[in-house]
């Protein structure tokens, strides 16, 4: 059970001022180029930014949380997920500035536990935001919720993604600097996400149909694995779950789902394409908005994240959509009503783009 948290006047007050100053956006070169010098020194400095940049971060998300629209600041979901970020928040302020390997590596382990702290948090978001909606009798996200979510869960990203490299640094992998893929595969990636989503569809609705990867399955580029991953998850588990409703009980032989990997000199692209049967534009519409389903909605807890089902918490997509914008990219669905669906990923190749903040 977490403890409760007491914001003093003083605390409150430290809170705002922090949140009112500049933050510092990133680009993967950046991040690349700390990984790359590859020495204590570099390494030093990364943390003492962090020890400057995440107390501001932290400070602004508390600050957000404060003011989610549609009087949801007192749901019980809402506050447990302000009260983490209080606490990373005043862990981080109490933490020494890094100088030396030993207070480094202690700030390395807090940065772990802190990283742990908020992994369910989207799951715990989403449950409460569900249940206000559910009161409220809304099927879908208000403008102003859903821009909300759009900022909230994209600088959460941001947060993960400095937070995760530091972590990443201090472990040796081949061809992996901090928690970039220095040679990142889509052809490999989207062969895993294939499997772990076919792992899901098989215990939810049976044998996923073929999934075949096409066009540039050389290609290699510099990118974060764990978000591409992600995003080619949530995708094929919409396309497997399309394709299973749409031919299930009455195909033989299911369609192929086709992803073709295309790569000029800054764009990288991955189609994903299906013949679930598509949908109209009425719900098109709808698809980016957070909790938009047309699954049965899952049940799930706190410690039950949304990967443990093939759909029903309407966050895949308009998540994928965020972690392609995060540094430059975009997503885009086009469907053919009655016969299947188009997913455009597009990513940006060059790796100096600016995170996008909302
Ligand atoms: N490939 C697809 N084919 C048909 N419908 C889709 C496809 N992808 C998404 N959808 C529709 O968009 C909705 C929202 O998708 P998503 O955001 O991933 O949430 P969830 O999968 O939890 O329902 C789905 O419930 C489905 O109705
Ligand atoms: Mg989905």
């Amino acid at each position: 059970m977490q403890s409760t948290i007491i914001i003093t006047p003083e605390l409150h007050d430290e809170i705002e001022r922090l949140a009112a100053m500049p933050s510092q956006a990133v680009t993967l070169r950046a991040l690349y180029e700390v990984a790359r010098a590859g020495d204590d020194d570099a390494t030093l400095r990364y943390a003492q930014f962090l020890h400057r940049e995440m107390p501001i971060r932290l400070a602004v998300k508390v600050r957000q949380l404060e003011q989610i629209p549609d009087g949801m600041a007192n749901n019980r979901s809402i506050q447990t997920v302000r009260n983490w970020y209080v606490q990373s928040f005043r862990e981080f302020q109490q933490h020494p500035l890094p100088t030396d390997a030993a207070t480094e590596a202690s700030f390395t382990r807090m940065i772990a536990a802190i990283t742990d702290r908020h992994k369910n948090q989207v799951a715990v978001m989403a449950r409460g935001i569900r249940a206000y909606m559910e009161q409220t009798g809304q099927h879908v996200a208000s403008d102003q919720l859903q821009a909300f979510l759009d900022s909230f869960l994209l600088s959460r990203i941001g947060i993960r993604v400095l937070l995760g490299h530091h972590v990443a640094l201090h472990q040796e992998r081949e061809g992996w600097y901090g928690i970039i893929g220095a040679q990142t595969s889509p052809r490999e990636v989207a062969e895993e996400a294939a499997a772990n989503a076919g792992a899901i569809c098989r215990r939810t609705y049976g044998d996923p149909p073929p999934v075949r990867i096409l066009g540039r399955t050389n290609l290699r580029f510099k990118y974060i694995p764990e978000h591409l991953h992600l995003m080619l998850f949530e995708l094929l588990k919409n396309s497997f779950r399309a394709v299973l409703q749409n031919h299930g009980k009455v195909a033989t032989k299911l369609p192929p789902i086709d992803i073709v990997i295309a790569g000029g000199a800054e764009d990288v692209s991955i189609k994903i394409d299906d013949q679930g049967g598509g949908m109209c534009r009425r719900t098109t519409d709808k698809i980016m908005r957070y909790g938009f389903t047309t699954a049965e909605s899952v049940e799930f807890d706190d410690g039950r994240l949304e990967h443990d089902v093939l759909a029903g918490l309407g966050y895949g997509l308009p998540l994928c959509r965020l972690y392609a914008r995060y540094f430059g990219g975009d997503l885009q669905i086009v469907s053919l009503d009655g016969y299947g669906t188009d997913a455009f990923l597009h990513l940006s190749r060059l790796g100096n783009l600016h995170e996008t903040v909302l």
